[in-house]
């Protein structure tokens, strides 16, 4: 047995956590050797619910759970943190954009930063999931100026996942002869899944890009799947979200041969992209890092899609730059 690790999860008595403490910590996001102390944070008026989230864990009597905390102190929460994931934040209702909860949302995100630089461990890594997802992360990260920016991500899994499934639906294949799936961007409606280097039992798929399938059916929907959730069910994505967020966080610690998407610091990147945005790359991940995937460029028919995500993460940004201090 490895000695634990310290996870902090923000947002911990709202939906999405609810799916994902259980899965933490039956270890399902860092493996069966891996103890875990679980650092669960909300707001205060949160803390009685957050009472009984601990009550069930502790009768859950997971062998790798380690011991549970529960806090509305960010100081303690991210104290001696591994692993970080921001998911507290208002989500949307319907009929809204996601980038429309930036101004309530990012401003939690400023004090997390700063939390979090001051008490996690510097090799933290860190996953915002709370909307709009891309900016947040980016205010978290401006925060935390003595962590490396590669710590911070933002969660794009659930779109590259969505994706897959879809591809998958539409050969009637199994999920795991769909490889090279890339999302681009930004986790809202102008995120531009891309099939250029997608394979399907081992061949290319990029001819579906020339389809009316590909233009009118697969980005719209994988675009506004989010919203198509909040329609169906009056809530925004929860279990499909933990599951993303563990996938994420499992896959960066343990690797996958696959490719994913990752929100990520767009500086120094081949494709083109401004700086000092976090948006979506097609990434490798082992030896518990992720990397760029360079040896490929974006291809001409989505240039003009991935523009317009690019400027729309550029004007959150610009639109928060009193947080970025
Ligand atoms: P929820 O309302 O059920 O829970 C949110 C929780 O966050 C609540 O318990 C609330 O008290 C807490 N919270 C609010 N402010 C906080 C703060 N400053 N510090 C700590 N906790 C705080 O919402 P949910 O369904 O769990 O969704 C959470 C967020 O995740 C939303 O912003 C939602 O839009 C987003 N989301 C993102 C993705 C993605 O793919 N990136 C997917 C689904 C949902
Ligand atoms: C999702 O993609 O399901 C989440 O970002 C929730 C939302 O607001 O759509």
């Amino acid at each position: 047995m490895n000695k634990p690790v310290n996870v902090a999860v923000t947002g911990a008595a709202g939906n999405i956590a609810y799916s994902a403490v259980f899965r933490i910590a039956s270890g399902q996001m860092l493996g069966k050797e891996q103890p875990i102390n679980l650092k669960l944070i909300d707001i205060e008026p949160a803390m009685q619910a957050l009472k009984g989230v601990q009550y069930e864990l502790e009768d859950c009597a997971f062998p790798l759970l380690n011991s549970i905390s529960i806090t509305s102190d960010l100081n303690e929460g991210f104290g001696d943190c591994d692993y970080a994931l921001l998911i507290g934040a208002k989500p949307r209702s319907k009929g809204m954009e996601r980038k429309d909860l930036l101004k309530d949302n990012g401003k939690i995100f400023q004090p997390q930063g700063k939390a979090i630089n001051d008490n996690a461990r510097s090799t933290v890594k860190v996953l915002v999931v709370g909307n709009p997802a891309n900016t947040n992360a980016l205010i978290t990260m401006h925060n935390a100026p003595d962590i490396d920016t590669k710590q911070f991500t933002s969660m794009m899994r659930l779109d590259h996942d969505r994706s897959k499934a879809q591809i998958a639906l539409k050969y009637g294949t199994p999920i795991k002869k769909v490889k090279k799936i890339i999302v681009w961007g930004n986790h809202s409606n102008t995120q531009v899944p891309d099939l250029t280097k997608a394979e399907v039992n081992g061949e290319e798929i990029k001819e579906l890009m020339n389809t009316n399938w590909y233009k009118d059916k697969f980005v719209p929907r994988i675009q506004n799947r989010g919203a198509e959730i909040i329609e169906s069910r009056g809530l925004s994505s929860a279990a499909s979200a933990a599951n993303a967020a563990i996938s994420h966080m499992r896959d960066w610690t343990s690797g996958n041969s696959d490719w994913l998407s990752i929100g990520q610091i767009s500086n120094n990147n081949p494709f083109g992209i401004s700086e000092d945005i976090i948006f979506s790359f097609p990434s490798r991940c082992s030896n518990g890092i992720f990397e760029m995937v360079t040896d490929m460029e974006i291809s001409k028919s989505i240039q003009s899609l991935v523009e317009k995500t690019e400027k729309e993460l550029i004007e959150e940004r610009d639109s928060v730059l009193e947080l970025l201090k």
